[in-house]
């Protein structure tokens, strides 16, 4: 059996078990596959960004597990081993969600070809979620639109077409005539290097700016509307995504522009009563002081870099998800606490 998206490859038979990723730290530039041989590799894949986007995540930490027990690890070493990949990032809470699922098998149940099924079942699904939230959410967009997005939402970030990215994708193929600016995304340029090298390989019109540039951009009237993707929703709406997320709705505001936020059910977490709950994943200082091999920032300086903000749910104008679109009032009536 074979399993392919735009970042994650699987090759599965009863002798071997192979699963590639495309590293994302090297895009646009380069693309290079990296055949992930150990849980440590995966861990490492997700800490630092060569695997990224909440549903990807959680989908490559289920295939890992589903590669471990193929391979003949014990019952005990895959919960160890399965309960370090739940914690190799903490925003995101399809990781969790999904390395979740694969335990509770692995406890009540534990037989290799289950483990492997229930991970191939999830990518499938993952595949299946896209489809349906940007189904959802190409009926929002219309022809002439301008619309802005944040960080990375596509084929990169999921096992299918992508979240927010999704909806735009769907839309321009319906033969809808829109114009995408894509923000950089700092610090790790998740807009720059890959948004912008997903839209461009698909045809799809976009100008990229620095995330600096909306607010002006949104006085000249140049966007009309904002789609985003997200982390983690919280029951009353709030939801967390990449930072800046949070001044791209504050700015929609004040310019009363609609924001959308488009996210699969695997993104809302029904145990969080509010963004409040979310925790923020902190990143490294060197990655504001400069990427790669190159610094702008002085040495031995303070550096704050919280990796994802959270967007309060009065900011949201409507919330694509894969059953349904949802507006304030069906948020306020407790949708999210059984999507
Ligand atoms: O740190 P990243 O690149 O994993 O952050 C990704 C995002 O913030 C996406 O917008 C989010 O995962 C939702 S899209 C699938």
């Amino acid at each position: 059996m074979k399993l392919e998206s735009l970042a994650l490859a699987a090759e599965i038979d009863s002798s071997k078990f192979n699963l590639l990723l495309l590293d994302q730290t090297l895009l646009p530039h380069e693309e290079k596959w990296i055949d992930i041989k150990s849980n440590d590799e995966m861990i490492e894949a997700i800490k630092s960004l060569r695997v990224r986007g909440a549903p990807l995540i959680g989908v490559a930490a289920s295939l890992m597990i589903a590669k471990l027990a193929h391979a003949g690890v014990s019952r005990d070493e895959l919960l160890v081993m399965s309960q370090m990949l739940f914690e190799a990032r903490p925003t995101a809470v399809n990781l969790m969600n999904c390395v979740d699922r694969m335990t509770k098998v692995i406890r009540d149940n534990f037989n290799k070809e289950k483990i492997v099924d229930l991970a191939v079942q999830i990518f499938n699904e993952d595949v299946q979620l896209c489809e349906r939230m940007s189904a959802n959410g190409a009926e929002l967009l219309q022809d002439g639109d301008q619309i802005l997005t944040h960080c990375n939402t596509g084929g990169l970030a999921t096992a299918g077409v992508g979240t927010a990215l999704g909806v735009i994708r769907r839309a321009h193929e319906h033969g809808k005539k829109i114009h995408v600016y894509v923000d950089e995304t700092r610090p790790l340029l998740q807009g720059g290097r890959l948004t912008s090298w997903e839209l461009k390989k698909l045809g799809i019109p976009f100008t990229l700016i620095t995330d600096n540039m909306a607010a002006h951009l949104m006085s000249l009237g140049k966007i009309n509307k904002a789609i985003v993707g997200s982390d983690r929703i919280a029951v009353n709406g709030d939801f967390a995504n990449k930072i800046g997320t949070y001044s791209v709705a504050v700015n929609c505001f004040y310019h009363r522009i609609p924001f959308y936020v488009a996210a699969p059910y695997t993104t809302v977490d029904p145990l969080c009563a509010n963004g409040s709950f979310i925790p923020i994943e902190q990143r490294k200082r060197e990655e504001v002081k400069g990427y790669g091999d190159l610094q702008w920032a002085p040495n031995d300086i303070e550096v704050y870099n919280p990796s994802f903000d959270v967007t309060p749910h009065q900011l949201v104008t409507e919330w694509i998800l894969d059953k349904a679109v949802y507006f304030k009032k069906d948020i306020e009536e407790g949708v999210l606490k059984s999507c």
